[in-house]
């Protein structure tokens, strides 16, 4: 494969090859072109479920969502509901059903409970899981109870903020099988940040088609010409880890390369200052001085606040980094906030997806302080943390409030969904601004044809 010619992005070329910045070794994956059954087949759904889905650890959930003992969330997928609490032993996950006859014992998606009595003959158990009581014990034979059958444990870890879970009777090691670089995700203390909004919302395309969209930067000019102001599409740094993992860096605060106007400090970048603390009726720079201006003025408002940003590159201050997770996730990792979207796969049509998006402050008492406009919060949203708000749910007609950048994509996504089922197309043809989307197909394929 001669890839001599094709351009490179690096973000910070003097960043030590060890940081968390540095442009990673290239991988090479190939260049074979898959097929495209995956996305609508039910076999290759089955095989997914079968496979992947329930042997690969998975995000459930944040740990700001299991802060008191007896918190508890749900984490349904596909066919699948998994109770996640926090005990006095620790984080614990359980099949959300109950061993008397198998009823679904909790239904509120959130919340605190110490004791889960099932609505169908009332058999309690405690949050750790262990059998409380069983209604009319006497009318058992001992030998039919004689396990006292307790709720059916499913493997959970939490890792820097954020809880795992994994269907495997004996998983292997989450840290090794996540990919990621150690510390790479503790940097930014999503441990710390509050849940301010979360959306589940249903979407007209295979889960994949998702993940891939939001893989690449690539589709920016095209789908959100809005963001050629603010991003610089083309020179984003592609990074890909070991497990599927992947990283891509896209610079904030300057215009695309593709723009012709490098020099007007445009709407889009004044609001970009006004959020780090610039006011930017006094900036007197170009829009090429923008996201070193915006890096300089996150620190010196960190310093006002008392927040250390020691451990953040002046990169992370302005730029995203984009991080993905196998299979189904990528986190928009911000020093203000996180994004965290999940691609989970319909429970019976394999051209439809739910995008599960939950936004996460870093709180802070600062007006100007808050996540970048991409994420779309909706105006007014309470971004203090101090309320945790219901998930909100959108069937696929109606609209989630995502704000444009991401209905501008769940708009595309049934247009890609529905042409790809044509006869005249024969699968995807990847460029290296979609390695991602390689390497992630890689790491699939390669689940897939597991025993
Ligand atoms: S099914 Fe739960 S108590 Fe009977
Ligand atoms: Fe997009």
């Amino acid at each position: 494969m001669n890839t001599q010619t094709i351009p490179v992005a690096i973000i910070n070329p003097d960043a030590p090859p060890e940081s968390l910045e540095a442009k990673q070794p290239p991988i090479d994956n190939g260049t074979e072109r898959y097929g495209k059954e995956g996305y609508f087949s039910r076999d290759y759904m089955a095989r997914e479920w079968q496979k992947m889905w329930t042997r690969t650890w998975l995000i459930a959930g944040v740990s700001a969502d299991l802060q008191e003992v007896g918190d508890y969330f749900l984490f349904d997928i596909s066919q699948e509901s998994i109770i996640v609490t926090r005990t006095e032993e620790g984080v614990k996950a359980f099949y959300n059903v109950c061993a008397h006859r198998g009823s679904k014992l909790v239904f509120e998606e959130r919340g605190n409970k110490k004791v889960f009595v099932c609505p169908f003959h009332s058999w309690s158990f405690h949050n750790n899981g262990e059998l409380r009581r069983i209604t009319d014990e006497e009318t058992f034979h001992p030998e039919v109870i004689a396990q006292r059958p307790g709720l059916t444990p499913v493997a959970c870890e939490e890792h820097a903020g954020i809880v795992f879970i994994n269907m495997q009777d004996s998983p292997p090691p989450l840290l090794e099988m996540l990919g990621l670089p150690q510390g790479y995700l503790e940097t930014y203390r999503i441990d710390e940040m509050k849940v301010v909004r979360h959306v589940r919302s249903e979407w007209g395309s295979n889960w994949k088609v998702g993940v891939e969209a939001f893989y690449e930067s690539y589709h920016l000019h095209a789908v959100h010409p809005e963001t050629r102001g603010v991003m610089g599409d083309l020179n984003v740094q592609y990074d890909l880890y070991p497990h599927g993992a992947s990283r891509m860096i896209v610079p904030l605060g300057q215009p695309s390369p593709r723009a012709h106007d490098q020099t007007t400090v445009n709407e889009g970048l004044q609001i970009m200052l006004r959020d780090a603390g610039i006011d930017p009726e006094g900036f007197t720079g170009t829009a090429a001085d923008v996201r070193q201006a915006i890096q300089k003025g996150k620190r010196e408002r960190a310093k006002r606040l008392g927040l250390d940003y020691s451990r953040f590159t002046d990169g992370q201050l302005s730029d995203s980094w984009a991080t993905g997770i196998f299979p189904n996730v990528q986190i928009g990792c911000h020093p203000e906030a996180a994004f965290l979207m999940r691609f989970l796969p319909h429970e019976t049509d394999p051209e439809r997806f739910y995008y599960d998006t939950m936004t996460l402050m870093f709180p802070v008492e600062d007006p100007n302080y808050c996540p970048p406009g991409w994420m779309g919060l909706p105006e007014g949203t309470d971004v203090s943390g101090s309320v945790r708000p219901q998930t909100e749910h959108y069937t696929i007609e109606e609209d989630a409030n995502l704000g444009q950048v991401l209905s501008q994509d769940s708009t595309l996504m049934p247009i890609v969904q529905q042409g790809m089922r044509s006869r005249g197309f024969k699968g995807q043809l990847w460029g290296e601004q979609e390695q991602r989307l390689r390497h992630f197909h890689v790491e699939l394929e390669r689940r897939l044809a597991q025993d």
